[in-house]
């Protein structure tokens, strides 16, 4: 497997940002419930409480995900299909990445609009305030709708990959994985 892309598949370091990020992204939807800390469900005392450190861990991921798919996306696979499905999975593609890039910056605008302490990974980023910035809450409020945008475009995305794998037996899923059954 290469490093970088080629036009037949993802390379090492796309999959590696595609796979962690999935991961922590569908960790982080198990504050859908309404778990943030409600210290009742074991979700809630489990994986919620690193919702904060999750999400800047996600931020910085995807910063370094955007540089990397800029990078690569001269020499990356395209999507199969005719022209309308062809960029219908681009389009899909790239509300993931909006999503991606709101979600952390909306939740920063909850937490800092609403004087919170900040701190990522134990490491203190911001001390609590009293005052609060209505502008910024009020920005902020659009984390939990976005997040339900987020949730029905990765199932799209999910169910897309299936019909590609399973129904259209194409290689879209094998490029996107170990790349163990393809050649480079
Ligand atoms: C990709 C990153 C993130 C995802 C996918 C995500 C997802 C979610 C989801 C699904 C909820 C529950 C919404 C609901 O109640 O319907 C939520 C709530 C919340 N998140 Fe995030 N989050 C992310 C990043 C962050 C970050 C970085 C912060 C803070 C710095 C944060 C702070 C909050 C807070 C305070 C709530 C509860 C208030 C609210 O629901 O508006 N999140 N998040
Ligand atoms: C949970 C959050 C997920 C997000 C945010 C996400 C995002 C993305 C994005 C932005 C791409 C375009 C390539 C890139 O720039 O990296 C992509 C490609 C892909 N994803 Fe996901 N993905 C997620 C989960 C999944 C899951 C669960 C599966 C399948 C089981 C999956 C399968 C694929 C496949 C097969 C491709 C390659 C598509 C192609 O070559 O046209 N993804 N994903």
């Amino acid at each position: 497997m290469t490093f970088h892309d080629t036009p037949r598949r993802y390379g090492a370091v796309s999959l590696l940002f595609h796979w962690t990020m999935a991961l922590l992204i569908i960790a982080q939807f198990m504050a859908l419930g309404g778990y943030i800390n409600d210290g009742e469900h074991w979700i809630g005392n489990t994986i919620v409480p690193w919702h904060v450190d999750i999400g800047l861990l996600l931020l910085v991921l995807v910063s370094l995900r955007l540089l990397w798919m800029l990078g690569q996306r001269e020499q990356r696979p395209e999507p199969h299909g005719h022209r309308p499905m062809q960029l219908l999975a681009k389009g899909g593609h790239l509300l993931l990445y909006t999503c991606m890039v709101l979600m952390p910056l909306t939740g920063l605008l909850i937490m800092v609009g609403e004087g919170h302490s900040l701190a990522f990974f134990g490491f203190q980023l911001l001390a609590e305030r009293d005052a609060e910035m209505s502008w910024a809450i009020l920005l902020g409020e659009s984390h939990a709708p976005i997040s339900w945008l987020f949730v029905a475009l990765v199932i799209g995305h999910l169910g897309a990959a299936l019909y590609h794998h399973f129904i259209k037996h194409d290689d879209t899923l094998v490029r996107m994985t170990s790349g163990r059954f393809g050649t480079n």
